[in-house]
């Protein structure tokens, strides 16, 4: 821990002796009691599945406080950056660690512009995945491809050579993403524009086609825009920490980011936001009763759970999914969707959960996946989409925590321990004895 203030220690009490621990407080006053040598001092390791607990490492880049409602990268809240700032700025702020001037945008806009093509041979692979290939499957595995067609990753670790990897990374991600979604429907693919702005060429290359001259509604880039922006980093959640753990191991950028893209894909992480759409289609399939819902929700008789609600660390109303709730409501009302059924039905849940006693006293409330469905949905954006934008989304925050690891003095691989709880030694028995 060389960079938390050390302040004084912990005093464990072990069956057998006295363990002194170091205690170190964080810039925001978060205190940890470092663990590091208590084994080799006693003997003993700690046990916390899911690290409810424990941290894993020490990192500059966003400071979450789920009791209080807190989300700030670099030091700056979200609010502010949801209002002010595009994509782009935030994802510059996370991996460089300050927001941008006019000219470093330019020349980032820039840089990103002129790498936004694919490679044609990586374009063959998406006509080898079926019909209906999943998109997420698809940005994992093309991902890691981008490894093989530009291997000078291995030394494009450092300084300015660096920047070109992110920015090559931050920019094809995005064309990949695109790309995957006309695979799957067939349709050819569209390349992107200099012409465009970062959200405007996503949408271009989503929506545009042979017969369709399409031209991207200032609303939905601008929805667009926010949404990436609240998914742009949220320190160590599951993806996030894959991407830590993966690079630990000295594995490259391209392969951390196609492992976390990976563990983003799970229902109970990023694939919420599709899981939460096709729960309401269907409340709404099954006539719209939502106390029936609640009720499933609560009952120790099925693993239903109310998706898009409950965080690990928001103890309170998660500030993203405020701002994504006015900005869904919004949106929807200036697309004259003011009245979409999905959105009601998303209302009354949030209300009634907000008022069970269940919900209150286990402080679930709606998370950023709860209302950033039903906004793409109205975008025109598909389902399976929804956790591909999330992945372009949280790029940046991947990115940063990977570098961070990288460029840090602590270079430790991921290892935990465990308690092994299987059979104590027993005598083999050679195949014909076995019963
Ligand atoms: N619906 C009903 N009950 C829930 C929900 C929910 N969405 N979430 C948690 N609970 C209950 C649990 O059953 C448990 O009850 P118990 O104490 O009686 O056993 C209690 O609340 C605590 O839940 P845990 O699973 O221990 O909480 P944990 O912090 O491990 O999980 C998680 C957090 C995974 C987000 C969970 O709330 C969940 O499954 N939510 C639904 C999926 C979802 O929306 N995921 C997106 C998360 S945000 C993101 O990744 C961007």
């Amino acid at each position: 821990m060389p960079k938390a203030q050390k302040s004084g220690t912990a005093t464990l009490q072990l069956p057998e002796k006295t363990v002194e621990l170091p205690i170190y407080v964080g810039t925001e006053g978060e205190r940890a009691i470092d663990i590091g040598a208590l084994r080799k001092e006693s003997g003993y390791i700690t046990i916390d599945p899911g690290f409810v607990n424990s941290g894993a490492c020490e990192s500059d880049i966003t400071f979450v406080d789920g009791e209080k409602g807190i989300l700030r990268h670099r030091g700056y809240d979200i609010e502010e950056l949801a209002e002010n700032c595009l994509f782009l700025e935030v994802a510059y702020l996370l991996v460089h660690g300050k927001l941008p001037n006019r000219s470093e945008m330019q020349s980032f806009s820039r840089l990103m512009n002129r790498n936004s093509m694919l490679h044609e041979d990586m374009i063959n692979f998406f006509n080898n995945y079926p019909e209906g290939a999943h998109p997420m499957a698809v940005l994992s595995a093309m991902v890691v491809s981008l490894s093989s067609f530009y291997p000078e990753i291995e030394r494009e670790s450092e300084g300015a050579d660096l920047d070109m990897t992110v920015t090559r990374l931050l920019s094809k991600l995005r064309t990949i993403a695109a790309f995957s979604y006309k695979k799957s429907i067939g349709e050819p693919f569209v390349y992107p524009s200099h012409k465009f702005t970062y959200c405007e060429n996503f949408l271009n290359m989503m929506f545009s086609s042979p017969v369709n001259d399409y031209r991207p509604d200032p609303l939905a880039v601008r929805a667009l825009n926010l949404f990436l922006v609240l998914h742009a980093d949220h320190e160590q959640n599951c993806s996030t920490s894959v991407v830590r753990f993966v690079g630990s191991a000295g594995s490259n950028l391209y392969a951390s980011i196609a492992a976390a893209i990976c563990a983003l894909w799970g229902p109970l992480h990023g694939g919420a936001n599709e899981a939460v759409i096709k729960m309401l289609e269907q409340i709404r399939q099954e006539g719209g009763n939502v106390a029936r819902v609640i009720e499933r929700a609560k009952s120790r008789d099925t693993s239903f759970r109310l998706m898009g609600f409950g965080h690990r660390v928001y103890k309170t109303y998660d500030p993203r999914a405020k701002i994504a709730k006015r900005a869904c409501r919004q949106l929807l009302d200036k697309m004259g969707m003011g009245g979409d059924p999905l959105l009601e039905i998303a209302m009354e849940l949030e209300e009634r959960a907000l008022k069970d006693d269940y919900f209150v006293s286990r402080h679930l409330y709606p998370n950023v996946d709860f209302y950033t469905g039903i906004a793409y949905r109205a975008m025109g954006i598909p389902t399976s989409m929804f956790t591909v934008l999330f992945a372009l989304g949280r790029l940046p925050g991947w990115i940063a925590h990977w570098l961070e690891q990288h460029g840090g003095e602590v270079k430790k691989i991921g290892r935990p321990r465990q308690v092994y709880t299987g059979p104590v030694r027993r005598a083999f028995v050679p195949l014909d004895e076995r019963e």
